[in-house]
């Protein structure tokens, strides 16, 4: 092979006598028609028929974790069985990384304030930031009945169930719907941030487990996971699982507004994520105007 490759040198630069362009090239097609007639046999049989020698470039095999470094586990997310097993994980205290409608999320069940807890040293989250709940759809709370105001029961309607978080008012009505044991954990003092996510396979999950409390899946300070894998890059030597689905619906989290004060005529957008203020605020006048209050 090597003597071929000179002599195509030589070739290109014009100095190969006649005669011994024509062997070269002979040659040459042999060994061409004896690789193609190799492989075409070898693959056609699935065995090595015609001796081909060690293969010059390989595929390399992907680098498999250490054993018992990670014991994060990794279901698709269109198996009913993969929502089983992460609803499984988080009722046993696990934390797991979830889509949601908008990016990635952390979740551990609300039965399990130690798993909350745990999300903050996994996201190194300071500790001042407090952790919103996600439920499934907004009828869960409404057969609690908690003591909020016809404005702010319109309100929600029109904002729910999609990527906006309202704060509202904390109360004895978070024990009912099983936010009991985590009661100090999520939220504020007074606050609760609630999440009511777009999504199929994040509302499948909630109606499984009850309450979660969630946060976006990434360390604290850094950007927002938009596919699963960045999840698993960053963070799964600390989760039990992943819940792989792919690239997320939007690429900022949900839009933060504080209804706290919406009797008074006044929401504050806290941030904003993938709804724009504008969109909320229309959406206020409508919640408003609906009610026929001015
Ligand atoms: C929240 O309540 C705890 C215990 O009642 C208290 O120690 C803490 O200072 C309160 N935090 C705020 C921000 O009011
Ligand atoms: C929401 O707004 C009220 C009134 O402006 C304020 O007291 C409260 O701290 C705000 N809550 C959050 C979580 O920012």
């Amino acid at each position: 092979m090597e003597v071929v490759i000179v002599c195509f040198l030589l070739f290109t630069l014009e100095r190969l006598p006649l005669p011994l362009e024509i062997a070269v090239l002979s040659v040459f097609s042999i060994l061409c028609l004896y690789g193609f007639l190799a492989s075409f046999a070898n693959s056609l049989f699935n065995k090595e028929l015609i001796l081909m020698g060690p293969a010059i470039f390989k595929k390399e095999e992907p680098k498999k974790m250490e054993e018992g470094v990670s014991s994060c586990i990794l279901p698709q997310s269109h198996r009913t069985s993969s929502l089983r097993t992460i609803a499984n994980m988080l009722d046993n205290g696990g934390v797991c990384g979830i889509p949601t409608d908008t990016v990635y999320a952390l979740a551990a069940s609300c039965k399990h304030p130690e798993a909350i807890n745990r999300i903050y040293s996994i996201k190194e989250r300071p500790s001042e930031k407090p952790i919103c709940i996600c439920i499934s759809n907004l009828d869960q709370l409404r057969v609690i009945n908690p003591p909020f105001s016809p404005l702010l029961w319109n309100f929600m309607d029109l904002v729910y169930p999609g990527g906006i978080s309202c704060i509202v008012q904390k109360g004895e009505w978070l024990k009912k719907l099983g936010v009991g044991p985590a009661y100090e954990t999520v939220g504020t003092n007074d606050s609760i941030m609630i999440r009511v996510p777009d999504h199929t396979v994040t509302a499948h999950l909630t109606d499984m487990t009850g309450p979660l409390a969630i946060t976006s899946a990434n360390p604290s300070g850094e950007s927002d996971s938009t596919h699963h894998d960045m999840v698993i890059t960053r963070l799964s030597d600390k989760l039990d699982a992943v819940l792989c689905d792919g690239y997320s619906n939007e690429l900022v989290g949900s839009t933060v507004v504080n209804c706290t004060k919406i009797n008074e005529g006044i929401i504050k957008i806290l941030r904003e994520g993938c709804v724009p203020t504008t969109k909320i605020m229309q959406l206020f006048e409508r919640a408003k105007n609906t009610l026929g209050v001015l």
